[in-house]
């Protein structure tokens, strides 16, 4: 753990993360009043759920590229996904909102598969192993709705006769030391990881390189993968004579258990979008909550929702009444909720959809091949 008690890294994220601070450590801008007013014109005069609620906070070139667009230049949504194993709930917040832009702005959706990436990091994959979960976790991306014709999947290892040519030139311009400093690499880091930051970067600029015009960029993410955007993409994009992609970023959903992100390497405390319903709901009745030791204890002082992860669900996804969500919280605090109650009725939620996600999946296998790009 660094001095400032927490580590958000692309393939770490560890302790309480303090976003002020690394919103400043990363030079980012927070989604402030004005901003919010902006977007507002086109999410039907109402702000989307996630930035009202804070959800997704920051952002780098977010009114530059609202202005574009107001000037009639349309841009495209670039996210992804490292395959390292089944898709969890944490993974889904930014598709979700990635879909809802798609539908507000009309826009593209390019989506990054790195099957390379997660087989070079997890020393436990193979190369088989993270393609699999490539297409596993295609048909959740499928299931989330995006607009098929709109969206295109690639995987890295797939796709990479077209990356390739984007990749060597982003990489021409960027030094060992510089991705020693961002990445933390070191010389015992293999050689894949050390290219691979050039490849995370290419999609910035394929839809450009594909229509042949200069066609600007915005990326909804987590704040994790800052560090590409940050070093690499955005320091070449003026040398190769592209826009600088646009980021907006989220927070993370926390696991269930106490404090730290959603991962997959601690399953007990994340639900993924495969789990068996009652596997999910077990999770959920048995998670951590910012509740009292007994009842007499929370009826008498209350909860504490801000550190607990069971609120942070239904802020994050599972509670779309902004008036509902705000009873919940005070209920909490005053005690007359009960942590039992509140973790059951999201376990309903959660279960619900969950069932309705997976019979998506299944529908998605039908048109899997529609949305994937192909050299
Ligand atoms: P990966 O697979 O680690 O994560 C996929 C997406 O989910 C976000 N994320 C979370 N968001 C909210 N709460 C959480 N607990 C949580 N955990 C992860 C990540 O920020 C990411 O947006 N290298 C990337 C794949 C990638 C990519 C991209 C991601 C390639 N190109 C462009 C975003 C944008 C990765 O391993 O993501």
């Amino acid at each position: 753990m660094s001095d400032r008690g927490f580590v958000v890294t692309p393939w770490e994220v560890k302790g309480e993360v303090d976003y002020d601070k690394l919103m400043e450590e990363f030079g980012v801008q927070p989604i402030d009043d004005k901003l919010e007013e902006k977007l507002k014109r086109y999410t039907c005069g109402q702000l989307h759920p996630q930035i009202g609620r804070k959800v997704f906070f920051s952002h780098r070139d977010l009114d530059w590229i609202l202005d574009r667009y107001e000037d009639g230049e349309k841009f495209f949504l670039y996210t992804g996904r490292g395959p390292s194993g089944h898709t969890h709930i944490g993974h889904i917040i930014p598709w979700i909102f990635t879909r809802d832009l798609q539908r507000y702005f009309d826009a593209e959706v390019y989506f990054q598969l790195t099957d390379d990436e997660k087989f070079l990091v997890k020393p436990d994959l193979s190369l088989e192993d993270t393609i699999g979960y490539a297409y596993d976790n295609a048909l959740d991306v499928i299931a989330c709705g995006f607009e098929k014709g709109k969206t295109w999947l690639f995987l890295d290892t797939e796709y990479m006769k077209t990356l390739y040519g984007i990749a060597v030139r982003i990489a021409k311009h960027i030094t060992f030391s510089t991705v020693k400093a961002i990445f933390g690499f070191t010389s015992s880091t293999n050689i894949g990881m050390v290219f691979f930051p050039a490849i995370q970067a290419a999609p910035c600029f394929l839809p450009s390189i594909l229509k042949g015009r200069n066609i600007p960029c915005l990326i909804p993410a987590a704040i994790d993968q800052d560090p590409y955007w940050r070093g690499v993409a955005r320091a070449v994009a003026p040398r190769l004579g592209f826009y600088k992609p646009a980021q907006i970023h989220c927070k993370f959903l926390p696991g269930l258990g106490r404090g730290g992100k959603m991962s997959a390497s601690q399953p007990e405390t994340a639900i993924f979008t495969t789990d068996r319903l009652e596997v999910a709901e077990a999770k959920i009745m048995n998670a951590y909550t910012g509740g009292q030791p007994t009842v007499k204890e929370q009826r008498a002082k209350g909860g504490n929702p801000d550190i607990c992860p069971i609120y942070q669900y239904y802020l994050f996804l599972f509670e779309e009444d902004d008036g509902r969500l705000k009873e919940r919280y005070l209920d909490c605090r005053s005690g007359s909720l009960l942590c039992g109650d509140c973790k059951e009725t999201l376990a309903k939620r959660v279960s619900s959809f969950l069932k309705e996600h997976q019979k998506r999946r299944i529908k998605a296998k039908n048109v899997l091949e529609d949305f994937i790009l192909r050299d």
